[in-house]
């Protein structure tokens, strides 16, 4: 299974666990990287609000790929609005399955992963998994073992 993944990440958690995520399945990787950075409470706000983002240019074809990762970090309990941009710019994506990877600072809130999902199998994605790896786990080093268990589904046949 060729997988794509792809990661917005702020200050670094995501990026950390997305990486981890790349060396256990040997998928390749693109960067989602907002045009322009806001202040903190803008963040949450059109976060909250799913406002989007314009985005650098980065890998959106699927066309090559069976299978996306989408990854991202929480923020107002929502996803991040460079990830909505995203996904509004994703081609080639009916009938190839679809997974996704949030970090949190707290724990337990499922919106992201639920939006993230709901936004990819309205384009004819067909959805495998997610992984919530919140503040606890990413302190205790859980994560890994979080991401090991989540890794076993992208497995290349
Ligand atoms: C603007 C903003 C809003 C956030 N909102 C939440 C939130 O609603 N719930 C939560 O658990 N963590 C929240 N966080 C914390 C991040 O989700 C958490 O630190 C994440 O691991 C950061 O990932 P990153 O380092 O890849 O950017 C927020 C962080 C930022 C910057």
């Amino acid at each position: 299974m060729k997988t794509l993944i792809a990661c917005y990440s702020y200050s670094g958690n995501t990026l950390t666990v997305a990486q981890k995520l790349q060396e256990l399945i040997n998928a390749d990787f693109t960067r989602i990287e907002p045009v322009k950075d806001r202040w903190y409470l803008i963040k949450a706000i059109h976060a909250y609000l799913e406002k989007k983002w314009p985005i650098k240019p980065c890998i959106t074809d699927m066309a090559d790929y069976d299978c996306l990762i989408v990854c991202s970090p929480v923020w107002a309990g929502r996803t991040t609005p460079g990830v909505n941009q995203y996904l509004e710019e994703l081609e080639n994506v009916s009938g190839k399955k679809c997974a996704v990877l949030v970090t949190m600072g707290g724990d337990g809130n499922q919106t992201a992963t639920i939006k993230i999902r709901e936004n990819l199998e309205a384009q004819g994605m067909e959805f495998i998994d997610k992984v919530t790896i919140g503040g606890k786990a990413q302190k205790s080093g859980e994560w890994e073992a979080l991401v090991q268990d989540f890794s076993g589904k992208f497995k290349t046949e």
